[in-house]
C-alpha cells in the first residue's frame, strides 16, 4: 500500500505545479485571539452561519476551519484571506468564484473533532475525508445499512481485530469520493465499491453508473495522526502528493 507522506513544514514561498495535490493538517483547537483574527476574515454570510451553531465550541470549530481554508488557499492565490469569495454547487460543495486569479484553484476540506484537513489542486476533482475514531461505533450494522452489499461481506470476513480499521477505511474512502463527485448523499452509497481490507492500496473498485468510472479514480489513505483515519479521491492518476502541517498561530 501507498504509505502516507509525512506532514511537513511548508516553504515561505509556496508553489503549486500542475498535477500536484497538497494535503494541510490543521488543528482547529487555535489560541482565543488567533480565532479572533481568524473570524474577522469571514464574510457575513458565514459569521451568521456560524452564529446558528447551537454550542459555542461547534461554532469556534466552524470559525476556525473556514478562517484557515481561507488562509491556506490565500497562500497560493496572492491575495487577502478575507477578499476570497465562494460559490456553492446545489449539493453544497464550495469552490471558488472564478475570477482571473483564481487559477483554477480546486479545494475539498474535512472536519472532525478538532482536526481538518485541507485538499488543494489544479483543475482536477478531489474530495477529502476525515473521521475520528469512535470505539462504539457499530461497524456491522451501519455496513449492511451503507456499504455496498461486497464492502458489507469483505468488512464481515475480516478478522476481529482489523474490523474498526477495515469500517474506517471503507467509510473514509466512501466520503472522499461523493465528496469528489460533490453531488453528497445524492450518489447511493450502495451503488460503488471501495477497497478497505487494511492493507490493501486505496481504491474505487467499481461503480454501477459506469463501469470505466473506477478507473478514472485514484485514492490515497492518509494518516492524520492517532485517533483518525482519512483518505483522499482525485480525478486522475498523474499526481503527486505533497502534505504540510498548518502552524497556528
Ligand atoms: C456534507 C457531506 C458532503 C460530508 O459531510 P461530513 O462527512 O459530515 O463532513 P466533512 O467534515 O467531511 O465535510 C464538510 C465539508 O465538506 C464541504 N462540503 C459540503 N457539501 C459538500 C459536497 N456536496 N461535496 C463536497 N464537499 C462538500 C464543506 O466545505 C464542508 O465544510 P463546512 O461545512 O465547514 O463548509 C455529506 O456527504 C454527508 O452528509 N455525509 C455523511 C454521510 C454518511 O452518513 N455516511 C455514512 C458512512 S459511509
Amino acid at each position: 500500500m501507498t504509505p502516507s507522506p509525512s506532514w511537513d513544514s511548508p516553504p515561505k514561498t509556496l508553489t503549486l505545479p500542475s498535477n500536484t495535490v497538497h494535503v494541510w493538517r490543521a488543528s482547529l483547537a487555535v489560541p482565543a485571539s488567533y480565532l479572533r483574527t481568524l473570524e474577522g476574515t469571514l464574510t457575513a454570510d458565514e459569521c451568521a452561519r456560524a452564529e446558528r451553531f447551537y454550542f459555542q465550541e461547534h461554532r469556534e470549530r466552524f470559525i476556525a476551519g473556514r478562517g484557515l481554508l481561507r488562509n491556506i488557499l490565500s497562500r497560493y492565490l496572492g491575495r487577502e484571506p478575507g477578499q476570497l469569495r465562494f460559490c456553492y454547487n446545489s449539493y453544497g460543495k464550495p469552490a471558488l468564484i472564478e475570477e482571473a486569479d483564481a487559477e483554477g484553484l480546486r479545494f475539498n476540506l474535512s472536519h472532525s473533532h478538532d482536526m481538518a484537513l485541507y485538499a488543494v489542486t489544479h483543475d482536477r476533482e478531489i474530495g477529502i475525508d476525515i473521521e475520528r475514531f469512535r470505539p462504539d461505533v457499530e461497524a456491522e450494522k451501519l455496513a449492511e445499512r451503507f456499504f455496498s452489499p461486497r464492502e458489507a461481506t469483505v468488512l464481515r470476513t475480516l478478522p476481529e481485530q482489523l474490523r474498526k480499521e477495515g469500517f474506517f477505511n471503507c467509510w473514509t474512502r466512501k466520503e472522499a469520493y461523493i465528496k469528489a463527485e460533490g453531488e453528497g448523499m445524492a450518489i447511493p452509497l450502495s451503488s460503488f465499491d471501495v477497497s478497505l481490507a487494511p492493507g490493501e492500496p486505496a481504491a474505487l473498485l467499481r461503480s454501477q453508473k459506469d463501469p470505466q468510472e473506477a478507473s478514472r479514480w485514484s485514492m490515497q489513505a492518509l494518516d492524520p495522526g492517532p485517533g483518525y483515519a482519512a483518505a483522499l479521491a482525485v480525478k486522475g492518476h498523474d499526481w503527486e502528493l505533497k502534505c504540510w502541517q498548518w502552524a497556528s498561530m
